[in-house]
């Protein structure tokens, strides 16, 4: 469950409808499973695991207006298709999730400060900000669910981590086709300094999960260094992939 999100690649925004169909049906996880969390194990991964549901429940609407602008505006409508698909299969994140809290017997969140901040960031942006927040919680989603299914016994547990990191790769993808499209409007040097300032994001964001999180990475004997070593591998595969995504011959799924 360790590699960087890369390979396939959709070329066209219906590719990434396609995908996101047919991707859509229920996954089959082991619900019925009896496991439960030992005292320990709760103490480590609950409130953490409280965080990431509230933050996996955004509705995006003030995304989908600014990407509805944008579809108008380029005449590029199968991007606002795609991304309402995309949250929907966040929001599917955040159901899975809220189901283990209710299996473990324990309530999900209704406010947070971090998911507050975030929410404020991408109110106060425009649609390419907005898609670099997502694309920065994607980057730290996959070391973190990986992180979260190595630090327990739980098989239920561990299978949602695996379908959650699993899904998160292909979101990884899905943001670089969709920074592809906006980006291709800037100057060589605006997208360098783009990517300074994402740098910065991101790594101010990474301190933040690694404080909010560590008892889990810890857990999974996860050093920070090791944590931002694959956080990185993320947000290089991320832009790697978004350059693929500039050429014109641009494979298909
Ligand atoms: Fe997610
Ligand atoms: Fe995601």
């Amino acid at each position: 469950m360790h590699k960087v999100a890369v390979q396939k690649t959709g070329a066209t925004a219906y590719d990434w409808v396609e995908y996101f169909y047919q991707n859509a049906r229920e996954p089959v996880l082991p619900w019925e499973d009896a496991t439960r969390l030992s005292g320990a194990e709760r103490l480590v991964v609950i409130a953490s695991i409280q965080q990431f549901q509230l933050g996996e429940s955004a509705s995006g609407a003030r995304m989908l207006e600014r990407a509805r602008q944008f579809s108008r505006a380029s005449g590029d409508l199968g991007l606002l298709a795609a991304l309402k698909l995309f949250l929907r299969e966040e929001q599917r994140h955040s159901r899975i999730l809220a189901r283990f809290l209710e299996v473990e017997n324990a309530p999900c969140l209704r406010k947070h400060w971090v998911h507050s901040a975030f929410r404020w960031i991408r109110g106060a942006a425009g649609l390419e900000l907005c898609l670099k927040v997502l694309a920065t919680a994607e980057v730290l989603a996959r070391p973190y669910y990986a992180a979260l299914g190595d630090a327990t016994g739980s098989p239920l547990l561990k299978s949602i981590c695996n379908r959650i990191f699993d899904e998160e790769g292909a979101h990884l993808r899905f943001q670089a086709f969709a920074l592809s499209r906006l980006q291709q409007r800037h100057s060589p040097l605006a997208r360098t300094l783009g990517k300074a300032c994402h740098v910065a994001l991101l790594s101010c964001t990474a301190a933040l999960v690694w404080m909010e999180h560590q008892s889990v990475f810890r857990a999974a004997g996860r050093t920070f260094s090791r944590f931002w070593k694959e956080t990185w591998q993320e947000f290089q595969a991320l832009y790697q992939a978004a350059l693929v995504f500039n050429c014109p011959r641009t494979p298909r799924i």
